[in-house]
């Protein structure tokens, strides 16, 4: 540990499972004073803090309901005052194929990745620092154009956007915004979202090993640390970009 973040007091959103967890734990073992998780599932955010430890605390808040995160502000406003960072992370990924599609589908997959990151983010800038820092988690679908997952794509693509416009809309406060874009992540994602067995999981890491130049699948942690060294001070003339963490596979 090199106490990148000691006593600061962070938000990830979908810090439950997954990227967020590992997020979340990495900011902990960085020397955070206290990490905000938030997710739908009590059940889920009870388990990750049982994780994590004292310092993180769990908020069952969905960031498609602006009531839920006006709720996180007040939590966060009243226990600590102000944030020093905050990472829009919460996502959905499911196949939508096209002309299949129903419009629920297209509402809840704009509702979470888009309407979420964009009110969480405006919801909790008030108790921003200024100088602090925003990580949105995008994807490598902001640039690519698998099958089935236009929707997936689109609304990754609007998350990217959001760094350009908000890391010059913020420059007066001389809050930083970058976006994350993850490659191929072993996360519950892949069995809940694109609700895969075990088989097609094995045939993806089996693809993956064939197409990613680094020749494996990331784990969490292999993105988290991507996401803090945004968010920390070494990356304090990085500002507006979208780092992709794929192991090449965008990039060839
Ligand atoms: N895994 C990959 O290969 C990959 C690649 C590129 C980008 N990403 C992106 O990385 C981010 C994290 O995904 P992951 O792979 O770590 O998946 P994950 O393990 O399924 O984590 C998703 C997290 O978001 C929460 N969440 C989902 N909908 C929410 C909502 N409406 N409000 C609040 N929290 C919500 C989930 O908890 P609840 O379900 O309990 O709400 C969970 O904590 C997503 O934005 C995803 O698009 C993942």
């Amino acid at each position: 540990m090199s106490g990148k973040f000691i006593n600061q007091v962070a938000v990830v959103t979908g810090g439950s499972t997954g990227i967020g967890f590992a997020i979340a734990q990495a900011l902990l073992a960085e020397g955070a004073k206290r990490v905000y998780i938030t997710g739908r599932s009590a059940a889920t955010l009870d388990a990750a803090v049982a994780a994590l430890g004292d310092n993180a605390v769990a908020v069952v808040s969905d960031v498609a309901q602006q009531a839920d995160l006006d709720s996180l502000k007040a939590l966060v406003e009243a226990r600590d005052g102000q944030l020093d960072a905050v990472f829009a992370n919460a996502g959905v990924c499911e196949k939508n194929p096209v002309g299949e599609t129903t419009e629920a589908a297209y509402y809840n997959m704009f509702d979470i990745n888009v309407k979420g990151v964009f009110f969480t983010v405006q919801t909790l800038l008030p108790l921003m620092k200024d100088g602090s820092s925003i990580v949105l988690t995008a994807s490598i679908c902001s640039v690519t154009g698998m099958e089935g997952l236009s929707l997936y794509s689109a609304s990754k693509a609007a998350v990217r956007s959001f760094a350009r416009t908000w890391a010059n809309e913020l420059k007066g406060r001389k809050i930083r915004v970058n976006a994350l874009s993850p490659g191929f992540t072993r996360t519950p994602l892949m069995d809940n979202g694109l609700k895969m067995d075990e088989s097609q999981i094995q045939a993806l890491k089996d693809h993956v090993e064939q197409t990613v130049p680094l020749g494996y699948m990331a784990q969490p942690e292999e993105i988290a640390s991507s996401a803090l060294f945004l968010a920390c001070a070494d990356a304090k003339y990085v500002n507006g970009v979208e780092l992709i963490v794929d192991g090449g596979l965008t990039q060839i």
